[in-house]
């Protein structure tokens, strides 16, 4: 791969900032004040003798790598005088503990894994929730040009966080029924958005794509609900969790499926409908061989701090895990250029 010298400049220059940017909030001990909650960045500026604008742009910077996080909040009072407050909760600030241990420094910070957090925060819900959106918001176009959704009756989407992409697919493909399933503050959050955008928009379609849409508040670890989809997708989530957590939603999408292909034989002859067997796709990113630059080799390392030994897996870690769990690869569409490396894997129950 050709790298021009502008871009080694600019990674170098990029490298050197952060280190430089991590290496001033550790010496400020910034991790330290944060242990007990936000504060806001005029009380750290006071406590660590600096000058309150400039820390709060090197902490912006470092906000942006995931290192430290912005809260906004409404009903401060200082907010009435409209001023932004600017708060940082301690994030990140211990990848040494998960380079150490292997676990995750959320967990040890916090005191409980992300998700369970999420689900008694609401505020860092909502932040968590919309971060997500966006970021989907920004490949949907590139995912729904990848492949051929047109093909199944109904999908699932799995762990669909706000309904970002299942709206979508929906939106782009008429006949198609879909079922968001996620844990209640996810789903919670795609009931609000859905309110928001019915009375900003005010436009028919968000109604009609709305009476597409099923939404089921669960818990993949549980059970994944059989309510007779033909396409069941997981995107952006087995990356959260180790394998074994991996194969345990895995093993539950397979019941699914069974559940839909015995229901549907026997309902062979009631339903008149396009017959699909089920199709698993996993939606997510793909480490690639070798040391090229790539943005998975950051996120791999924040799933390593933030998530429950969660990972970037290589193409064959996908082909092995899915295996073990009752799948046959079936295909795998990639979308790889210098920022993405993305793939679809289509899986299907084995037929031994
Ligand atoms: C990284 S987000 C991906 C969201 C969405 N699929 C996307 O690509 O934008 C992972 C999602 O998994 C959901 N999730 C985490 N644990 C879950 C569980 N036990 N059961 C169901 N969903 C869960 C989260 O709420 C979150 O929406």
């Amino acid at each position: 791969m050709q790298i021009s010298s502008f871009e080694i400049f600019d990674m170098l220059a990029r490298a050197q900032l952060t280190g430089q940017a991590i290496y001033i909030a550790a010496k400020l001990r910034i991790a330290d004040y944060l242990k007990d909650g936000a504060k806001r960045v005029e009380e750290l500026a006071v406590r660590t003798e600096t000058h309150s604008d400039s820390l709060y742009r090197l902490l912006r910077m470092l906000a942006s790598i995931g290192i430290f996080a912005e809260i906004k909040e409404e009903d401060d009072e200082q907010e009435q005088a409209n001023h932004r407050i600017r708060r940082f909760k301690k994030s990140i600030d211990d990848l040494l503990y998960s380079i150490q241990t292997g676990e995750n420094s959320f967990k040890h910070a916090n005191g409980m894994e992300m998700y369970e957090y999420f689900e008694q925060k609401q505020k860092e819900a909502q932040i968590f929730n919309g971060a997500m959106a966006s970021l989907t918001s920004s490949h949907a176009s590139l995912i729904l040009s990848m492949y051929n959704f047109s093909q199944f009756n109904t999908i699932i989407d799995i762990g669909g966080g706000q309904g970002t992409f299942l709206s979508s697919i929906l939106k782009n493909n008429p006949n198609l029924h879909g079922i968001l399933f996620d844990l209640p503050h996810a789903i919670e959050s795609a009931r609000k958005l859905y309110v928001k955008e019915l009375a900003n928009v005010k436009d028919n379609n968000v109604n009609e794509i709305f009476s597409r849409c099923k939404l089921i508040e669960g818990d993949f670890f549980k059970s994944i609900p059989s309510v007779g989809a033909d396409g069941y997708i997981i995107k952006n989530v087995i990356l959260n969790w180790d394998d074994e957590s991996a194969a345990i939603i895995l093993k539950n999408c397979l019941q699914a499926m069974k559940g839909t292909i015995s229901s549907s034989s026997s309902n062979e002859n009631k339903v008149n409908r396009r017959k699909t067997s089920p199709k698993l796709l996993i939606i997510d990113t793909t480490m690639p061989e070798g040391n090229e630059p790539f943005i998975g080799k950051f996120t791999d390392i924040l799933m390593l701090a933030l998530t429950h030994k969660g990972r970037i897996r290589t193409e064959a870690e996908f082909r092995r895990i899915l295996n073990s769990c009752g799948f046959e690869t079936t295909d795998i569409i990639r979308s790889h250029d210098s920022t993405d490396f993305l793939s679809i894997i289509e899986a299907v129950p084995s037929s031994n």
